[in-house]
């Protein structure tokens, strides 16, 4: 039952409804995070404000679904990372993909896609927009001039990459597949979760819409879902914006203060990732139960040059193929062994992990994978090399007593 307050003649109900909130008067305090904004209504001065509010800029005081403070804080520091005008924080990586591609994308429309790509990207254009009416043509992760020109036809509007593949790790010409998208009146979306704009500037290339899994580098501590799509195109982001208010997509401040705090360290990370990756990359290259070791800066991956070309680094992601003779079982034994690699999905956290990639590389439609054994990944953590190389050295000698 309401008893009176010890403020004013308000009933307790009342006072704690309006006692202790912000007057919008009071001044920022000078921290140095944005901190946590958990809204959802914003309240308006005047009736006349809240009429005309829907017209408020993004990023101005509206309502909890369009953003907060602390998301409008992460989406400018992707802006920086990304070289973009534009940035939209969404839930997941996956919902950056497919909000990215619907907002361009029609009945009718057709679209071309990597081979290599994230395999529910291929997915989501096998079920839902072919559900919609929209053909998709897959090409080979590393595809000539001639062979890319021939994909288009004429209601093609978009064409949807990675560089590189998160599985098989082919590095694709993107200077030349934006050049003839445009000229066929296409727009190019990346996936850039990989070397994300830390590595890879993909705006100077030519790309549209950079799409990230920020749960991987950016959040870089395997506790936070969260994705982003970052254009520098007025008329594109309107579009993206668009679809995503009638979709509904939202993200919560608490993820996004996770990701901002993420992505202040993450080139320390990452130059750390990338040195791990490359001597854990030039251990395994070096064992006899390797077949090859699929890493973009290694000269015999494919797309090898491209990646020298356009990219400033690699990150901590790569993959090796396992001679055929050896079965499953002993593979998982091999898995097993290596106890500090962790096993789970997703990666980009400061954890190493060591994983089957399970079908991704039989998945493909245009260009068959040219191995038959198992295609293991590692994700090159950031504990001591030398620590995880021993581990790994103590994995392949059990194995080895293994197979006998
Ligand atoms: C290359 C790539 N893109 C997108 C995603 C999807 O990100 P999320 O898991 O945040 O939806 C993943 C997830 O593993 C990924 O590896």
């Amino acid at each position: 039952m309401a008893t009176s307050s010890h403020d004013d003649d308000l009933q307790t109900e009342s006072a704690l409804i309006h006692a202790g909130r912000p007057d919008g008067k009071t001044p920022v305090w000078p921290v140095v995070n944005e901190p946590v904004y958990r809204i959802s209504t914003v309240l308006y001065d005047k009736a006349a404000d809240m009429k005309t509010a829907a017209q408020r800029a993004y990023g101005d005081p509206y309502y909890g679904r369009r953003g907060t403070p602390t998301k409008h804080q992460f989406e400018a520091m992707v802006a920086a990372l990304e070289g973009a005008e534009h940035v939209m924080a969404v839930s997941c990586g996956l919902q950056a993909i497919t909000v990215a591609m619907l907002a361009f994308l029609e009945q009718g429309d057709h679209i071309i896609v990597s081979d290599n790509v994230y395999d529910p990207t291929r997915k989501f254009a096998d079920t839902f927009l072919k559900r919609m009416g929209i053909e998709t043509t897959y090409i080979a992760p590393i595809v000539d001039e001639a062979t890319f020109t021939a994909a288009f036809k004429p209601n093609t509007k978009l064409v949807m990459t990675e560089a590189p593949g998160s599985g098989t790790f082919e590095v694709p010409d993107l200077p030349m597949m934006t050049r003839i998208a445009h000229d066929h009146g296409a727009l190019v979306i990346i996936d850039n979760t990989w070397a994300t704009g830390y590595f890879l500037d993909v705006f100077t290339l030519g790309v549209d819409v950079s799409v990230v899994a920020a749960t991987k580098y950016i959040c870089g501590h395997a506790d936070a879902m969260m994705g982003t799509v970052s254009t520098n195109d007025d008329g594109q982001w309107r579009k993206i914006f668009a679809t995503s208010n009638q979709l509904g997509l939202s993200v919560s401040s608490d993820d996004c203060y996770l990701a901002a705090r993420g992505l202040r360290t993450l080139p320390m990370r990452l130059d750390q990732h990338e040195a791990n990756a490359l001597l854990l990359a030039q251990w395994l290259s070096e064992q006899p139960e390797v077949t090859h070791v699929l890493h973009p800066a290694f000269p015999d991956c494919p797309g090898h040059e491209f990646w020298k070309r356009d990219f400033k680094g690699s990150s901590g992601l790569f993959s090796i193929c396992m001679d055929p003779d050896i079965d499953q079982d002993a593979i998982n034994h091999l898995l097993d062994a290596a106890t500090m690699f962790g096993m789970g999905f997703s990666w980009g956290g400061f954890e190493s992990l060591f994983i089957e990639m399970n079908n991704l590389d039989k998945s493909r439609t245009a260009a068959p994978f040219p191995a038959d054994g198992a295609l293991l990944r590692v994700h090159a953590g950031l504990e001591s090399a030398d620590d995880l190389i021993s581990n790994l050295d103590q994995a392949f000698t059990s194995l080895r007593t293994f197979r006998g």
